[in-house]
Parts: C-alpha cells; sequence; structure tokens
C-alpha cells in the first residue's frame, strides 16, 4: 500500500488577535478553573486506586487542577499481563490497520483536540503557547503521521529473490512488551516513545513523568477515540522505582524505550543486566538521556546571529529541552558585541504564567529544578571564577520561577560549564581568537555528553574544523543555527556518549529497534 505522505503539521501563528489565541486561552481558563481526576489505563479500564496526588501548576504551586491516581505493584503486574492479552490480536492485525489508528490519533491532535493538548501542556508543564504548539501540537503530530511513513518502508525493502528462492523479511514485534518510560518536558517525547514501538505491533507498558500527568491523559484519551484497542498501551503511574522494577522482573520484558536522565537510564541498564538470565528475549534498550549542549562562535560570526542563537537555544521553555544550550564558548573580539546584544535581548523576556501570552520565560518543572538552580546560581555569586551578568534572581513565592540567567567564567572547566542543570541558567567562556583550534578540543574533552551543539561561523574552513574536531561532541549539530528545535522529518534526534543509545526518534533507525525480522527463505 501507499501511505499518505506525511507532511509536518504547520505551526499556528497565535499572534494577538488570532482565532487560535482566543480558542487556546477559553480551553486553558476552563481547564484551570475545574479540576481533572487521572487514573491509570489498564486495558481501556480506567483505573482509580485511591491512593492520589496533586497536580499543581509550576507557575502557580497552591492551586490544585488535578488529581493523578497512582499504582501498587498488582497494578503493574495487571498491566503487564493485559498487555501481552492484547498482544495476540494487535501483533496480528494487518499493518496499516495500525498505521490507520495512529494516523487518526495525528488527525484529532491536528483538529479538536489542539486545544486541549495545548493548553494541558501550558498548565502542565508552564509552557508558553508557542512552545507548547511546537511540542503538543506539532511534533507529536509529526512523529504519528512521520512513523507511518518510515514504517511502510521498512516493510517494503526486500532482499533479492530469484526463480529458485524467494527470500522475505517479515518485521515481527517483539517477543513480549515495551516498557515506555517518558520525560515532563516533551509532550511530543511522551505521545511518541509508546506509540513508536506499538506502531510496529509491540504492545506496551507506558510510565509518563509524574510532572506530565495532564498532557499524558490528554494523550490517551486522543488514542482511544482513536480506536486503538483496549490492553494496547497501558498507561501506570506511581512510585518509579518499584514500577520499573516489576516490570523488569518480567520474563516477558522485551525492550525499554526511554527518555529521562542519564542516572535513571544507567540504573536501568544495570538492572537489566542483573535479570538477563529471566527474558525470553534480549531485551531492546533504547534511550535518550542527559546533555550538555553547546554553541561555539568563531571570530567571523556575526554577533547578532550568536546572541539570537544563545537566547532562543538556552531560554526557551526555560532551558528545559535536551537539546538547550547550557555552555558557550566566545571569542574575545566579538564579546563585547555578543554580551550586549544578550543581555538586551533577556532584559525584554517578560517571565510569569503562560496565560499571559506576553510571557517568554515561565516556571521551572518543581522545586527540586528550582532548588537545584538556585544552588548553582548562589554558588556562582560567591565564585572568584564566575560572574553573573544577566539575571541571577529567582522567587517561588507563587511559583518556581528562575530568571534567564548568564554566567561568564575564566574557568572552562567551572561546575556550571561541565553540570548538566536543566534550566535557564547559560556558562560562558571567553577564548582568545588565536585558541580556536585549542577550544573546540577543549568543548571535544569536556563533552562527556554529546547530544547537540553549534557552530557559529561564516568561514567554510572554521565551520568545517568545527565540524570535525566535534564529531562525537553532538549527535545533532547545527552549523549556523541555535542547537534546539530538531523537526521530525527532517532532523532525526539523538546523541551518543552520556546522552543515550543515538537510536534518532523520528527515523526509520528508531522503528527498527522495535522489530524482530524474520527471514523465511522458500524454494521451489
Ligand atoms: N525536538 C527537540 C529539540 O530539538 C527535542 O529541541
Amino acid at each position: 500500500f501507499q501511505v499518505p505522505p506525511a507532511v509536518n503539521e504547520p505551526i499556528k501563528s497565535y499572534a494577538p488577535g488570532t482565532p487560535e489565541r482566543a480558542s487556546v486561552l477559553e480551553t486553558y481558563k476552563k481547564l484551570y478553573n475545574s479540576k481533572v481526576e487521572i487514573p491509570l489505563y489498564i486495558g481501556g479500564k480506567e483505573i482509580k486506586t485511591g491512593h492520589t496526588k496533586s497536580i499543581r501548576p509550576p507557575h502557580d504551586h497552591q492551586k490544585e487542577v488535578g488529581t493523578y491516581h497512582t499504582a501498587e505493584k498488582q497494578h503493574v503486574e495487571d498491566a503487564i499481563s493485559t498487555a501481552l492479552e492484547a498482544r495476540k490480536k494487535w501483533a496480528k492485525l494487518p499493518w496499516e490497520q495500525r498505521a490507520a489508528v495512529f494516523l487518526k490519533a495525528a488527525d484529532l491532535i491536528a483538529g479538536p483536540y489542539r486545544d486541549k493538548m495545548n493548553a494541558s501542556t501550558m498548565i502542565g508543564q508552564s509552557k508558553n503557547i508557542f512552545q507548547a504548539e511546537i511540542d503538543s501540537a506539532c511534533e507529536i503530530v509529526d512523529f504519528l503521521r512521520f512513523n507511518v511513513e518510515y514504517m511502510s518502508q521498512i516493510y517494503e525493502e526486500q532482499p533479492e529473490s530469484d526463480a529458485q528462492a524467494w527470500n522475505r523479511v517479515e518485521h515481527r514485534p517483539l517477543e513480549g512488551f515495551v516498557y515506555a518510560i517518558t520525560p515532563f518536558n516533551f509532550t511530543a517525547i511522551a505521545g511518541n516513545l509508546p506509540s513508536s514501538a506499538a506502531l510496529m505491533g509491540n504492545v506496551a507498558v507506558w510510565k509518563p513523568s509524574d510532572s506530565q500527568m495532564y498532557s499524558a491523559q490528554v494523550i490517551m484519551e486522543v488514542f482511544k477515540e482513536a480506536g486503538l484497542p483496549d490492553g494496547v498501551i497501558n498507561m501506570i503511574i506511581g512510585d518509579p522505582e518499584m514500577i520499573t522494577d516489576t516490570v523488569l522482573a518480567s520474563p516477558d520484558f522485551a525492550g525499554v524505550h526511554f527518555t529521562g536522565s542519564t542516572n535513571v537510564f544507567k540504573g536501568i541498564w544495570a538492572k537489566i543486566g542483573q535479570n538477563i538470565h529471566n527474558y525470553k528475549t534480549y531485551p531492546r534498550i533504547v534511550g535518550e538521556t542527559g546533555g550538555k549542549d553547546f554553541i561555539v562562535a568563531h571570530n567571523s560570526a556575526s554577533p547578532k546571529v550568536v546572541s539570537t542563537a544563545l537566547a532562543r537555544g538556552a531560554f526557551e521553555f526555560q532551558g528545559q529541552k535536551c537539546s538547550a544550550a547550557s555552555r558557550s564558548y566566545i571569542p574575545k573580539s566579538i564579546w563585547p558585541e555578543v554580551k550586549d546584544l544578550l543581555v538586551e535581548d533577556i532584559k525584554s523576556f517578560k517571565i510569569g504564567s503562560p496565560e499571559n501570552m506576553e510571557n517568554f520565560i515561565n516556571a521551572v518543572i518543581h522545586e527540586a529544578s528550582f532548588d537545584k538552580l538556585a544552588k548553582y546560581i548562589d554558588q556562582a555569586k560567591e565564585d572568584k571564577d564566575a560572574e553573573i551578568i544577566a539575571g541571577g534572581n529567582y522567587d517561588k513565592s507563587k511559583g518556581w520561577f528562575v530568571e534567564p540567567t548568564v554566567i561568564v567564567t575564566t574557568d572552562p572547566k567551572y561546575t556550571t560549564m561541565v553540570t548538566e542543570l536543566f534550566g535557564p541558567v547559560l556558562t560562558i567562556y571567553v577564548y582568545d581568537d588565536d585558541k580556536y583550534e585549542e577550544t573546540l578540543h577543549l568543548v571535544d574533552e569536556t563533552s562527556q555528553y554529546g547530544l547537540t551543539g553549534s557552530i557559529i561561523s561564516t568561514d567554510r574552513y572554521a565551520a568545517s574544523q568545527a565540524t570535525d574536531i566535534l564529531e562525537n561532541s553532538a549527535g545533532n549539530f547545527y552549523i549556523n543555527d541555535k542547537c534546539t528545535g530538531a523537526v521530525v522529518g527532517r532532523q532525526p534526534f539523538g546523541g551518543a556518549r552520556n546522552s543515550g543509545t543515538n537510536d534518532k526518534a523520528g527515523s526509520k533507525l528508531n522503528l527498527l529497534r522495535w522489530t524482530s525480522p524474520r527471514l523465511i527463505k522458500e524454494t521451489f
């Protein structure tokens, strides 16, 4: 079959006076003034366990907008057995039927659910509408549509045959179930990790982040309305360690699709190792983890291009993107101009609730994140080799607000130059223009992560040198752009080193991890 050609979902503007702005605000207010009660979803049933936790917007932490029920061990076991039962039919369903479910889901999100997806992401994750739109409206739809196209390409590719022997490859789902663990920061990733495995015929137990429950529930609503059969994706939430231990103890555990922290992923990997003799098959381990992403400027770069890349790359969604720029290297000759432009840009950022669409900066996700950021900012205020040139204040009276902060350091290995902070803090090291090559080596040596990075340069030799020396420092490497904003279907996303297994989300490569191909040779 020919699948519908995938095209990127157009981004709506939400400019003042547009109908989409009025419409999403209305949904936002309606949700804000009501209370949602989020169950577990096991086998299509909504399970209310009676053990609940509050959902509070990060920008208004005294306000309760809903609750979610948490799982006990028995619920996790039920989710696994229900998934395995559902697998019997789902794995045999012709692939175009599976594709149709997810194309329908994409259509629902692009249309009738768009406002609800965006508003729930704005409330639950404190994203402004422009960031919510590219995530919970466009990127999620792009994942769903492009994955269908990639799946059909995978199925089409067949080995050579001849008159005597017919060789065919069957892309069977993994034997067992897939465990999807998703982060708070992208609603699109939450939608993609369970659905990409399910599209390939697998069944999933999905554990969203408890800081993303609000929009996670909307995703489940959409899947249900799209006709996803009961039990194919089961959503559970609760004590992460208990859930993970229970899942990994199952002999039918066949793979993990993870986005989250490096430490948690390494812990899962180690536990899989401990359980390896119990499994029926070697589990697939796919993860996207931390980052300490960089922007390097060469002295041929335009200061305006550099400052814009920094302002957007470091501070959109409060720097809580795995791809966000959190360290930068600027040559001395252009630094005064870059500094003035950057500080000016940051001064123009308004901070507050996403309900006011003028606010570019909203709250960071939770108290632990706020405390961590405050600690490093305070430390920088004390340290002799660091100077704060913008921001540096924080306020938790109403929400977890941290000002976009720029630290300039004289030590290229200063703590905030090498530690992942996951927030609106950018650290800059100013280098001597004649030490460009040395600086590139320094960037590479201090890249224990390898997710995203940029070189900004109009000098082709300099850009090429950076591309070469930083070969392993960034799985997504940008020339003359910020290091965020990968688009599905254009820039497959992921990195190696401590940033993950580099199985590029939004690509054929990723979908291939969710199949166990069988070769059939038939002779005549
Ligand atoms: N698509 C997201 C970005 O590249 C992860 O910023």
